[in-house]
């Protein structure tokens, strides 16, 4: 028997007898609205911002609305188990936190509080190439506990090798290739306000502390911080990489590799051909091409061409368990969440974050057991209809 993620709920109620209720919503759709009147406007801009008018953000929503639960009754369910395994790794629920840049705009302990939430409840955290601390502190906050790596691929080779060198000698088990940001989309909430946080050199804590990204500078990043900040646009991402540039990752990382971006069912038979050990379904939040296709319309596509071959993951629009649940009956493995554990983050520090991921898990555990369920492994399309748009 696994974790019962479901009794966060009792112990909510039970600490109501002492007149405690939680200090963040429940519904996690609400800290969107809670972040934009407590943050910024130029971190909740970036944070809750999307490409172009945000048509994507809400394709995505849409898509996991129009899927609707078909429950099932009198299946013996109060034993129940979420753990799953995801590219070898034994995970206690099918969730990680998906690799969000810069989180210091959000809260001064910024990476290290978000991933030692995710260790305290194990799951997964995916850190960024563009987090606010680099990726040894960040290690060395979470312990022993499962991390993976988040590649923005650079034009650099040297850089690229020694990310993934650093990444591998700091505990990282999973490379996470992102491949649908080869530049920066429209974004109009930030370019309104004229807000870029790498700009600032805020977000380049990997890069500045690099020997290979630093081998590169006229002078050391303090005394020219401009010209670092020139550097790391430079080389930060390669609009010209294609299909064949995947060996050079292949050879020089022996671990998993999941690309991160695919929606279209050519590109995860690519990504199988490559030797690639899994992709994630996603179009990044809706933050890179606005009218793309809600990634949840994208999912069963991508299962159908590569699910044999590949782990699926899924990501974009997540915020809430039965959102897991229909991601897990569209065929795939775990999915990632983002922008709920950033605002988690960003209102209530690692406390936040784990407020996240417990109700994400715990809707999901009881959404799993009011449907007939006692685990994620016989979810299946079966347990889905489809609704009018
Ligand atoms: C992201 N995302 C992202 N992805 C990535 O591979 N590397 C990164 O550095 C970032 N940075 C980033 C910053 C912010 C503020 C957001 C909101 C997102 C995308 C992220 O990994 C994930 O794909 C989406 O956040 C998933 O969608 P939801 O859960 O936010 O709807």
């Amino acid at each position: 028997m696994g974790k019962h993620w479901a009794d966060f709920q009792l112990e909510i109620y039970l600490n109501g007898m002492t007149g405690t209720v939680p200090r963040l919503p429940t519904d996690l759709t609400r800290l969107e609205e809670v972040t934009e009147q407590r943050l910024g406007p130029g971190p909740v801009g970036y944070v809750a911002g999307s490409a172009g008018d945000g048509s994507t953000a809400r394709a995505n929503r849409d898509a996991l609305a129009r899927r609707r639960i078909v429950p099932r009754m009198l299946r013996d369910v109060h034993e129940r188990d979420l753990s799953v395994e995801v590219l070898g790794r034994a995970l206690p629920a099918p969730l990680a936190l998906a690799p969000v840049g810069v989180l210091s705009i959000m809260h001064p302990d910024a990476e290290r509080a978000a991933a030692r939430a995710a260790a305290a409840q194990g799951v997964p955290f995916i850190l960024s190439s563009a987090s606010s601390t680099p990726m040894e502190e960040v290690a060395e906050a979470m312990g022993g506990s499962e991390r993976w790596f988040q590649l923005y691929w650079p034009k650099d080779r040297e850089v690229t090798r020694s990310f993934l060198a650093r990444a591998k000698a700091s505990g990282y088990t999973a490379l996470v290739v992102t491949l649908d940001t080869p530049m920066l989309a429209w974004r109009p909430r930030d370019l309104d306000q004229a807000y870029l946080p790498f700009v600032h050199g805020v977000g380049t804590a990997n890069y500045f502390s690099d020997p290979a990204f630093r081998a590169g500078l006229a002078k050391p990043v303090d005394e020219d911080p401009k010209a670092a900040v020139l550097h790391f646009f430079s080389l930060f991402s390669d609009p010209a990489k294609t299909w064949p540039d995947l060996a050079f990752l292949r050879e020089n990382w022996d671990g998993p590799i999941v690309l991160k971006g695919v929606l279209h069912p050519d590109d995860a038979r690519l990504a199988a051909d490559a030797g690639m050990d899994g992709v994630v379904v996603s179009n990044h939040g809706g933050r890179q091409v606005a009218g793309s296709v809600g990634a949840a319309d994208a999912l069963p596509g991508v299962v159908e061409a590569v699910g044999d071959r590949l782990t699926v993951l899924f990501d974009s629009g997540v915020r809430t368990g039965d959102d897991i649940f229909k991601a897990l009956a569209l065929g795939a493995r775990s999915v990632l969440v983002g922008r709920p554990y950033v605002y988690g983050l960003g209102l209530d520090g690692q406390a936040g974050v784990e407020h996240v991921i417990r109700c994400l898990l715990a809707e999901l555990d009881l959404t799993l057991a009011l449907s007939g369920h006692a685990t994620p492994a016989t979810v299946s399309a079966a347990d889905l209809i489809t609704g009018p748009a």
